[in-house]
């Protein structure tokens, strides 16, 4: 990207915070080089940096602001419950609507027990798992992000240099320095556009396996939805071995009122949500039928599975939750979807217009930019190589220096507050965008 004028408020922001913070910011999605620009407040779908600038915010904070920035109905839940206090070593009834309210919008939710993280819901639920089954181990699927929790984080970003164990099928491995053996030998990855593989893999592991984690619109492994067939299998393996389908919809549940499982074909057993059902604060939730739930459940004598910490079912995120959900109606979802698709078909066109290679995956209001020429089915063949990955980074720069917000892997979501005015932005900016910088990257390749 171009750099900022020297010494915005950003460049002295980013300075300050390098002193006291590794590498200058809390998480490294939200970071790049020279500096972000930090922001200061938003409005619907605009966020505004400390430097005054407007920017059409597609990254929504990784896809957990359904209803955009300083949406009024959040705004207002949030004033009342901070003003009856913001949180007690006692129940609040806040709880109990925020769960009946998830029951309501599908019956697997029967019961939820409510934590602060997506990553926290899904340890949770693998805890689950394993106490339900008694058994170690766990499947996930290549490239698929389920939070920071050591199984889950088996297979992140493999590369085709060691993606392969020597029969062929994906291997376990590590993604952070010192993840134990024993977590790579306890996790089973998965092909998630592979069936066949993926069916043969599971009738020899599956007795294994306490869970399978699945999200069946997997944002990492290529924002492109589980085919009828992998969903398929399994159905199979988790009936045939009697492991328990966790739907992890941290990110997809937003893509129908139930959530994204029944579109897919999916039974899970467990489902894990966070961000849209959160309004915008910190949450987590763990949600199935009162049988499984009762592993949870303390009410006679210990639990199986303790599951609770100092801020569970807040009344803050209790509150923005509930008002999130409350307007995120059919009509809202069908609305938000029906834009998702039109921008979705806008950029493709846009795409074959311009004989640009690339492809834009995606499906409700969620979408993710691919370059080249592959037909992109999951975590492979949406892999990057080093060189291509630094083009995406440098689209992503691009589209900001138009006023645009995507996320590192050129993905973004839509919000409620968007129209067909910003959709058609982000079409034609993207189009624009992505046409001159791989024309350039071309031209020097060609030297
Ligand atoms: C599918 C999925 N699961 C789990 C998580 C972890 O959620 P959190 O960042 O709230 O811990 C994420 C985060 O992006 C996610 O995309």
């Amino acid at each position: 990207m171009n750099a900022p004028p020297a010494k915005s408020r950003s460049e002295t922001a980013y300075l300050r915070e390098a002193k006291v913070v590794p590498g200058g910011s809390m998480r490294a999605a939200q970071w790049f080089k020279p500096h972000p620009p930090y922001a200061a407040r938003g409005e619907g779908c605009w966020v505004i940096d400390i430097d005054g600038r407007r920017i059409l915010d597609c990254a929504n904070n990784f896809f957990s602001l359904i209803h955009g920035h300083a949406f009024s109905p959040i705004l207002d839940a949030v004033h009342r419950a901070m003003a009856a206090g913001t949180a007690f070593g006692l129940p609040t009834e806040s709880e109990i609507l925020l769960a009946e309210a998830l029951a309501a919008r599908n019956p697997r939710m029967e019961q939820t027990r409510f934590c602060n993280s997506g990553t926290e819901a899904v340890l949770s639920a693998l805890k689950a798992a394993r106490a339900i089954t008694g058994r170690e181990g766990v499947g996930k699927f290549e490239g698929c992000y389920h939070g920071a929790y050591d199984w889950m984080e088996v297979s992140l970003d493999p590369s085709p240099a060691n993606w392969n164990d020597e029969s062929g099928n994906p291997a376990s491995v590590r993604s952070n320095a010192g993840a134990p053996e024993s977590v790579l030998r306890e996790t089973v990855v998965l092909p998630y556009d592979d069936p066949l593989r993926c069916a043969d893999i599971l009738r020899r592991k599956g007795r294994t396996l306490a869970a399978i984690v699945v999200d069946p619109l997997a944002s990492r492994a290529g924002t492109v939805p589980m085919s009828k067939e992998t969903a398929a299998v399994l159905r199979e393996a988790c009936q045939r071995d009697g492991i328990l389908l966790i739907a992890d919809e941290v990110i997809s549940f937003r893509l129908s009122f139930d959530g994204a499982s029944r579109s897919f074909g999916l039974e899970p057993d467990l489902i894990t949500t966070a961000k849209i059902i959160g309004g915008g604060l910190p949450i987590g939730a763990v949600s199935g039928s009162a049988d499984l739930m009762s592993v949870f459940n303390h009410a006679e004598g210990k639990p199986k599975v303790a599951m609770g910490g100092t801020f569970s079912g807040n009344p803050l995120s209790m509150a923005a939750g509930l008002a999130s959900l409350t307007h995120y109606s059919q009509s809202a979802i069908q609305r938000l979807n029906g834009l998702g698709d039109r921008l979705r078909n806008s950029v493709r066109d846009g795409f074959s217009a311009a004989g640009v290679e690339a492809s834009f995956t995606g499906m409700g209001s969620l979408f993710r930019l691919h370059l080249g020429s592959a037909n992109v089915t999951g975590y492979r063949t949406a892999y990057t190589s080093p060189e291509k990955t630094q083009l995406i980074r440098r689209i992503q720069f691009a589209m900001l220096d138009e006023g645009i917000l995507l996320t590192p892997n050129c993905s973004g979501a839509l919000s409620t507050p968007m129209t067909e005015a910003e959709t058609s932005l982000i079409a034609d900016k993207l189009v624009a965008v992505v046409a001159r910088e791989v024309a350039g990257h071309e031209r020097v390749a060609a030297g």
